[in-house]
């Protein structure tokens, strides 16, 4: 066996055992709980491409508006006196939005490279694909993994100032505690002057938001049951998902927007040798859509050591893509 297929087999063997051993550690919680990041297999990729399309899913749309129609103000916040860069995109996906940035900064002759980062490796080839066919001379180093691990090689790649983007919901899905934590990361991890362009979907009104996670066609639900699905093929497990619901809650207070599954029944479920039992109605705690307040973002920056440069709405005024400097 050759030395490159042997790694790749370590890595994969590592990768699953951390999948396992998060499951099963968080179905020990109480409540028990799944991490979302964990969606996306090859089904969670093309479910959330779906959600994207969806018309109650704003989100999508309101960033698109951003990108496609203040490409220019989005680019001038990160030229910054025409010093070099590269750009690295945490969570990149499809990249749907960011391809219309680096389709400009692209037509514009910008010495650049652009490093994706995705802990799903197939939206990582859909994306190599996309841009080898629409945008082939656009330098790309894609990174699949966790954020801070692939966020560590891409520094160690680039020599330049670096512009990092964060976009969609990403931020939201982490609880107000724990996105100060990772944003107190990221600046320890940048450099001062370097960017963050991260997008933040702002409080509005409450059934405009719940209606975004609770869509009448049931696909975000098949989102959620998609990783019991996942859990069964490659944690040799049973779940038997005809015997879960998912259930979508917002609170207009805290911002939080948060989906679980309830187990319909008492039931047992094995995972590998082990037993998980469930009571009838018991919940399953899967993800956190958090909603943001200016007031809540200006403090993130400050608490985070970021100075916030430049702050482009959509036209609704319902989401907002901040510039943020490391101070
Ligand atoms: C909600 S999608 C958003 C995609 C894109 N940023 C957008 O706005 O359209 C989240 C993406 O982040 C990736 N992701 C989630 N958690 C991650 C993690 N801990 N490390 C790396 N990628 C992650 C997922 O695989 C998925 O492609």
């Amino acid at each position: 066996m050759n030395s490159q297929l042997d790694t790749e087999l370590q890595t994969e063997t590592v990768t699953m055992d951390v999948f396992r051993s998060d499951v099963l550690e968080g179905l020990n919680n109480s409540p028990k709980k799944l991490f979302s990041k964990y969606f996306y297999d090859k089904t969670g990729d093309k479910i959330f491409q779906q959600i994207m399309n969806m018309p109650e899913y704003y989100l999508t749309h309101c960033e698109l508006d951003i990108f496609k129609n203040k490409t220019k103000e989005l680019a001038d916040s990160i030229l910054s006196n025409d010093i070099p860069f590269d750009l690295i995109e945490l969570g990149a996906g499809d990249a749907m939005k960011s391809s219309y940035l680096l389709k400009h900064l692209v037509d514009k002759g910008v010495d650049f490279t652009y490093m994706p980062i995705d802990i799903s490796g197939n939206i990582l080839s859909v994306l190599n694909e996309k841009f080898r066919d629409e945008l082939p001379s656009l330098k790309i180093i894609s990174l699949e993994g966790d954020y801070f691990d692939m966020l560590d090689k891409a520094t160690s790649i680039s020599k330049r100032r670096k512009v990092v983007l964060f976009l969609g919901g990403n931020i939201g899905n982490m609880d107000l505690e724990e996105s100060n934590h990772f944003c107190r990361e990221l600046s320890r991890k940048l450099s001062p002057g370097d960017l963050l362009l991260i997008g933040f979907d702002l409080k509005k009104n409450p059934h405009t938001i719940l209606n975004a996670y609770n869509d009448a066609a049931g696909i975000t639900a098949s989102f959620n049951l998609n990783l019991l699905v996942r859990i069964n093929r490659e944690l040799n497990a049973d779940f038997d998902v005809s015997r879960f619901q998912h259930y979508q809650t917002y609170d207009p207070v805290s911002g939080a927007c948060k989906s679980y599954l309830v187990s319909l029944a008492k039931q047992h479920v094995h995972i590998g040798s082990t037993v998980v039992k469930f009571e009838e109605n018991e919940l399953i705690d899967m993800e956190v859509s958090q909603k943001f307040s200016q007031e809540d973002i200006s403090k993130l920056a400050k608490d985070s050591s970021f100075h916030i440069l430049n702050e482009i709405k959509d036209s609704k005024s319902w989401f907002v893509d901040s510039v943020w400097q490391v101070v």
